[in-house]
């Protein structure tokens, strides 16, 4: 298979869906297909970093996604600080680490403190690095992000134009959305990035998140690709 050319800026965005099922066809518990999908995005960050993606997000945890049993939501936390301590790999792929989420000291914030001390540790630990940012959305939703960008204008007393909603967004470096990818069969957003991926290509693909690997993003990637030939 050929690989296609270099996309120095895209922004890529993924909703890894399809961990239970993946795992419940294994005759497996969910956990087990949360440790699989947790493994497929440090490789999938591995051949982004290499596909010189200029940005890459991931759906980790949704702000709904708290309602699950608390012994899945204890193994996904456990995760993303295993996930968030990757530096040596991280470093060596020259990928910096950023978050998007509810902020640590705002209203509705449930992130516990390790793993509050993971993200921070992890952003310091990569600031230097000048290749891909790889932003973990953790505690995130679409809707609760605007509705507080609106909210800031009015105690800001800023203009109510894209601009001023765009700054108050949670990251307002993170560019637009050019290429959104679902997996497991899902054509759904899920409250995911609904500012930022206003004018994206939409990629839904029947492979579950564990097993999306280097082909499937490649797959994914020409999608933007024959957009630009
Ligand atoms: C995605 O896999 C991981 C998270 C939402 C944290 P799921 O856990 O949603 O897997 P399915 O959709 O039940 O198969
Ligand atoms: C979206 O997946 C959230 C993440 C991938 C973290 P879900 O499995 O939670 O989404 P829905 O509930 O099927 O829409
Ligand atoms: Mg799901």
């Amino acid at each position: 298979m050929t690989q296609p050319p270099a996309i120095t800026t895209a922004h890529v965005a993924c909703i890894m869906d399809g961990n239970g099922r993946w795992a419940k066809r294994r005759g497996l518990p969910r956990t087990e297909g949360h440790t699989a999908g947790e493994e497929a995005l440090a490789n999938v960050v591995r051949v982004a970093a290499k596909r010189d993606i200029g940005w890459l997000t991931v759906f980790g945890f949704s702000t709904e996604n708290w309602v699950r049993p608390p012994s899945e939501v204890r193994h996904i936390l456990g995760l993303h600080r295993k996930l968030f301590g990757r530096v040596e790999e991280l470093n060596a792929n020259n990928v910096r680490v950023n978050w998007i989420g509810r902020p640590f000291d705002e209203p509705g914030s449930r992130t516990p403190r390790a793993v509050q001390q993971a993200i921070a540790k992890a952003i310091e630990d990569t600031k230097h690095n000048t290749g891909m940012v790889l932003t973990v959305a953790f505690d995130y939703g679409s809707r609760v992000e605007i509705t507080r960008a609106a909210r800031r204008i009015a105690t800001d007393r800023a203009p109510f134009d894209l601009a001023s909603m765009t700054a108050r967004l949670y990251d307002p470096s993170l560019p637009p959305v050019d290429l959104l990818i679902r997996t497991s069969g899902e054509s759904r957003i899920s409250n995911f990035l609904l500012w930022q991926a206003a004018a994206a290509r939409v990629y839904f693909t029947d492979c579950s998140w564990p097993d999306f690997g280097a082909p499937q993003l490649d797959e994914a990637l020409s999608l933007l690709t024959s957009r630009r030939a």
